[in-house]
């Protein structure tokens, strides 16, 4: 499998580091709040979700949706299919959704839509890695690890053909690998 490799983006140091900040910078932001959830998006977030909330020294309430717009496609069909929703009720809570990778933004698009209409105080996205050149629509990211090229990116939860989410780091991926 690390034969598939092409270049590590991020090293598992890189990556800790990173996350270690931006636990800092939420637990700042959101101090004299009680109510915060943070709700990691399955699969692929769920890596970064089990390391950043360890990085986050204030109360928060924990939960997760599964979504998915890819399936085993590589192109983003658009269509968000929820498949295990919220067993938290969120209505007046402030809300943190955590993504691993925001390519389209048409996941997040209509997440954010999806948690605001019910009734939330406040919906911010917190995303590991950014792909804006790819973006299809308009979205506002709150906060941002690293900002990537348009490349096949694999590890640290994310999959290509649901494999390599188990990778310590975040890589690409050989051409040879996905033209096959
Ligand atoms: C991937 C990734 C994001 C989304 C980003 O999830 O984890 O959730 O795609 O793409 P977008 O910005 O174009 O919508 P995927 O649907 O592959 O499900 P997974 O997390 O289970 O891999
Ligand atoms: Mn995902
Ligand atoms: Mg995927």
């Amino acid at each position: 499998m690390y034969n598939d490799v092409e270049e590590v983006l991020f090293s598992k140091e890189d990556i800790a580091k990173k996350v270690k900040e931006l636990g800092e910078i939420i637990s700042k932001d959101y101090k004299e709040n009680d109510d915060l959830v943070i709700i990691g998006v399955l699969k692929g977030a769920n890596v970064f979700m089990a390391d950043l909330m360890r990085e986050i020294t204030i109360p928060v309430y924990i939960d997760f949706m599964a979504v998915s717009s890819y399936g085993y496609s590589t192109e983003s069909s658009g269509i968000v299919r929820i498949l295990k929703d919220l067993d938290l009720e969120i209505e007046g809570k402030h809300v943190l959704i955590i993504e691993d990778i925001i390519d389209t933004g048409l996941t997040l698009k209509y997440l954010t839509d999806n948690l605001k209409s019910r009734n939330t105080k406040s919906v911010k996205i917190c995303t590991l890695l950014d792909k804006p050149v790819r973006r299809k629509c308009d979205l506002k990211v709150d906060y941002m690890g690293f900002e990537i090229p348009d490349k096949f990116i694999v590890g640290y939860g994310i999959d290509y053909g649901e494999r390599y989410r188990n990778l310590p780091y975040v890589a690409s991926l050989k051409p040879e690998v996905y033209n096959k």
